[in-house]
């Protein structure tokens, strides 16, 4: 039985803990590219942040936990402090079926995460400036992505980053608004 709609935060009913941030240690904070001995506790914080904070259906949980799926799609990074996990973000490009909004020359950027109890430290910043370099790097034109309406602080995290609002990409299902955004390279 569904006990909230999906975009109630379950989580903050049941374990209000998750949403304690935590201060991190600045010059402890890597980001890299995701190696294989980290598919299994990525997976299952994208699952969970997805899941409970209601971005995804829980029928989408196998999907989102299956970072090594993934890994063969396009280029995921995880942002690292000590050994712990952060958060992550993914370009893939065409013909990745996970570059959905790519046109030719440009790369999607996918499941852009971090972990509760690390956000508003400019962890998300990094990631992002890490997809954008690898984009640079690999000749792409341009980034495009999808938030949702409620993705509130992603939103202002890429358009500090350059992004503008990309209407073109916009969809709406009967539970979820799908805003799109796009970053020139050139
Ligand atoms: C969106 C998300 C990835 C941002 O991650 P983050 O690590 O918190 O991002 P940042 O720390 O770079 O920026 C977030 C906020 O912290 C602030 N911040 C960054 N560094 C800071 C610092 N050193 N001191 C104080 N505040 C800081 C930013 O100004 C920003 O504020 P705002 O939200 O009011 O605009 C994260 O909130 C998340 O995982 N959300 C759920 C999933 C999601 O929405 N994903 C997007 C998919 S499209």
């Amino acid at each position: 039985m569904l006990l909230f709609p999906p975009e109630v935060p379950r989580r903050f009913l049941i374990d209000p803990a998750a949403y304690r941030r935590e201060p991190l240690d600045r010059n402890a904070i890597v980001v890299r590219p995701v190696g294989p001995e980290q598919y299994a506790e990525l997976g299952r914080l994208v699952a969970d942040i997805y899941v409970n904070e209601g971005y995804a259906l829980r029928s989408q949980r196998g999907w989102l936990e299956d970072v090594a799926m993934r890994a063969t799609q396009g280029q995921i990074f995880v942002a690292l402090d000590r050994n712990r996990i952060l958060g992550s973000a993914m370009l893939a490009k065409p013909p990745s079926p996970l570059a959905e909004l790519s046109g030719p020359g440009e790369g999607d950027v996918r499941l852009v995460t971090v972990a509760r109890f690390a956000r508003g430290q400019g962890v998300g910043a990094k990631l992002m400036a890490a997809v954008i370099d690898a984009a640079r790097a690999d000749g792409l034109k341009a980034l495009v992505l999808w938030t949702q309406a409620s993705m509130e602080s992603a939103q202002r995290l890429y358009e500090r980053l350059g992004f503008v609002r990309h209407p073109v990409l916009d969809r709406a299902t009967n539970v979820r608004t799908f805003l799109g955004y796009r970053l020139e390279l050139d």
